[in-house]
């Protein structure tokens, strides 16, 4: 047994909003309303619905499961209630997942660090989209300050898990959530009633099913666990903070309810004003940044709200990842014996050189591509359409077959506090062994084909 003294979460209110402090990030604001746009839009928000209910809450459960019931890392614990087995690949997801993603995510924080001190600038904000794209472009495709950036980025976060659970991630992620929906509902707003956001509005809500490929649901899939920071143990480490007798449930619940509210809001802000200004929405990582700046261009005080905006996204990116650096973390602290300090600065290091090749991947680099993709979209294409949908199947498939039935019950109603009628736990079950392995094996082989 290990005798090192585990961090915790202060209280339920902490607990949540680290969870969905971790969940609500780029992946929502930067990531969905760009993904929207080169899958087709509604049908493409149609399954990312439907994943989101139908495998998304049983594997946040699960995930919830394995960490309090083991109170360790990802990979620890595995371990512990399966010791010497393949299932120790899940571990293993979850650490080279964790890297993987923070080798773009750190890049895209780094934009979006860069998006605060532009908005300073009056000349900023302007209502001419190839003037922002020639904007977004040149800074991207240059050679140094994005690097930098993405380096700053990094270390703010890594000194935020440096200081420990209690005092790093619960206390900087308390405040700012509630301000960041506000300003992305007044974006939406102001977004809606621009000339021309009708088209917007269509291509959001107005399905065309025919466009549905094994690709886009695929694409969906991924997108739903990387929204909710599944598939890889972010939620099975942070799940082993949790105290005994919080509700997983409830939890798992109001995550899944502010994460998916904040994904539709942000389509609601940035697809109705991609069309009204006539700008591409199959463009890709960039949208977001070209199209908010001209939405704030349209608001009085747009300066003002625009440093608002990007300093609170980065907020919002920072606190998921601390959840990220956490997973890599609390493997070399309680597997490798790292002392934290230490195994902040070796995860620092990796993600640090990583990251700086998807960086320049999107200009100097750009040519320098692996099975036809550059770093950045190899990293990202990697972790999200492949290791945490693969590591989600593994994590249901882990406690449907593998962990003891009476456990799991235990953990759900928390150590019997907690009242879970049979049908209930049945259904649930049912879920956990048969439908969610079956469903995501289907959309993983279906893309194959
Ligand atoms: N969910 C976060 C976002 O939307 C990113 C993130 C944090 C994540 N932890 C994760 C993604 C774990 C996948 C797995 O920005």
């Amino acid at each position: 047994m290990s005798t090192i003294k585990r961090d915790g979460f202060g209280s339920r209110f902490g607990v949540l909003v680290a969870v969905a402090g971790s969940a609500v990030g780029l992946g929502n604001l930067w990531r969905f309303p760009y993904m929207v746009g080169t899958n087709g839009g509604a049908a493409f928000i149609f399954l990312y619905l439907f994943f989101v209910i139908l495998l998304c809450m049983p594997i946040m459960f699960s995930e919830f499961i394995i960490g309090r019931r083991t109170q360790s890392n990802a990979f620890g614990a595995i371990k512990k209630i399966a010791p010497k087995s393949g299932w120790l690949s899940i571990g293993v997801i979850s650490v080279v997942a964790s890297i993987c993603i923070m080798s773009f995510y750190s890049v895209v924080g780094g934009w979006t660090l860069e998006y605060i001190f532009k908005s300073f600038s009056p000349s900023f904000l302007t209502s001419d989209s190839s003037a922002l794209s020639s904007q977004f472009s040149g800074f991207s495709q240059s050679s140094f300050m994005p690097v930098v950036m993405h380096l700053l980025f990094l270390a703010i976060s890594a000194l935020i898990v440096v200081a420990g659970v209690k005092n790093g991630i619960e206390k900087y992620s308390k405040i700012l959530m509630p301000v960041l929906f506000f300003l992305v509902l007044l974006l939406a707003i102001r977004s809606l009633t621009l000339d021309g956001a009708g088209e917007g509005v269509k291509f959001l809500f107005h399905p065309d099913f025919s466009k549905i490929t094994g690709e886009t649901m695929l694409a969906a899939l991924g997108q739903a666990f990387f929204s909710l920071s599944l598939g890889m143990g972010c939620i099975i480490t942070y799940g082993s903070y949790v105290n005994k007798k919080e509700n997983l449930f409830k939890i798992s619940f109001m995550t899944v309810a502010a994460d998916t509210g904040f994904a539709i809001l942000a389509g609601l802000a940035v697809v109705p004003a991609v069309f009204a200004f006539g700008i591409a929405p199959g463009q890709g990582p960039s949208l977001v940044f070209i199209t908010l700046p001209q939405i704030f261009a349209q608001l009085p005080f747009g300066s003002v709200f625009a440093v608002g905006f990007f300093f609170i996204l980065l907020i919002a990116a920072v606190t998921s990842a601390i959840s990220l650096l956490e997973v890599v973390v609390a493997y070399f602290t309680e597997e490798l014996k790292m002392t934290r300090k230490v195994a902040v600065v070796v995860t620092f290091m990796i993600i640090g050189v990583l990251g700086t090749f998807s960086s320049l991947s999107q200009g100097s680099l750009s040519d320098v591509t692996i099975f036809g993709k550059n770093f950045f979209d190899l990293f990202d294409y990697t972790s999200s359409n492949i290791l945490l949908p693969v590591g989600g199947l593994l994590v249901v498939l882990f406690v449907g077959w593998r962990m003891k039935r009476a456990d799991v019950l235990d953990e759900l109603t928390s150590g019997g506090t907690v009242a879970l009628r049979k049908s209930l736990f049945t259904g649930i079950m049912l879920v956990i062994k048969f439908l969610a392995p079956i469903a995501i094996s289907i959309v993983l082989i279906n893309s194959l084909i």
